[in-house]
């Protein structure tokens, strides 16, 4: 079998998950799967951060309402690293709505719908590398700096 390779995945426990105390047990799959949690933190977005994240969406017909809810409340973004870690962390997460994502699934489990889905995660490399350094310095990824020439 060919392993998958190690890559890094922007990870976001959104506002409903955060809200109804879903985000221990959330990080607890990504753990489970064997992704480790290079970085954490819990923020609350402004509206521009908000806007600036999902810029790739701006013309779309949710764009304002995912940006209301997603500064609706904190979020709990991560760096997760792993074999496949991109992939996995969608596996994981099921569907991006959540009325059709199985039970079992993040968003099958914690979600409700389309906009209140529970968690956002990194869908290539390209943008899992934009995302991660949207949230976090390279000081605040464990490894980063340790991988650095002395
Ligand atoms: P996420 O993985 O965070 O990436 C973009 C988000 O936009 C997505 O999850 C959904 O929450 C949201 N989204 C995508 N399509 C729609 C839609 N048709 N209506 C409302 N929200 C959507």
């Amino acid at each position: 079998m060919v392993m998958a390779d190690v890559e890094r995945t922007l990870s976001i426990v959104k506002p409903d998950a955060v809200e109804k105390g879903a985000t221990g047990a959330i990080l607890a799959r990504f753990e489970e799967a064997g992704l480790e949690i290079l970085a954490l933190k819990k923020i609350r977005l402004t509206e521009q951060q908000a806007r600036g994240f999902y810029a790739v969406h701006k013309e779309r017909p949710f764009y304002d309402d995912l940006v209301a809810f997603m500064t609706s409340g904190p979020v709990v973004v991560s760096v997760l690293e792993g074999p496949g870690a991109i992939a996995r962390n969608r596996e994981l997460m099921g569907p991006t709505n959540s009325e059709e994502a199985p039970a079992g699934t993040i968003r099958g489990d914690f979600g409700t719908d389309i906009e209140r889905n529970a968690a956002h995660g990194s869908d290539a490399p390209e943008t899992a590398r934009i995302e991660i350094a949207y949230f976090f310095d390279a000081m605040e990824i464990v490894g980063v700096v340790e991988a650095l020439p002395a």
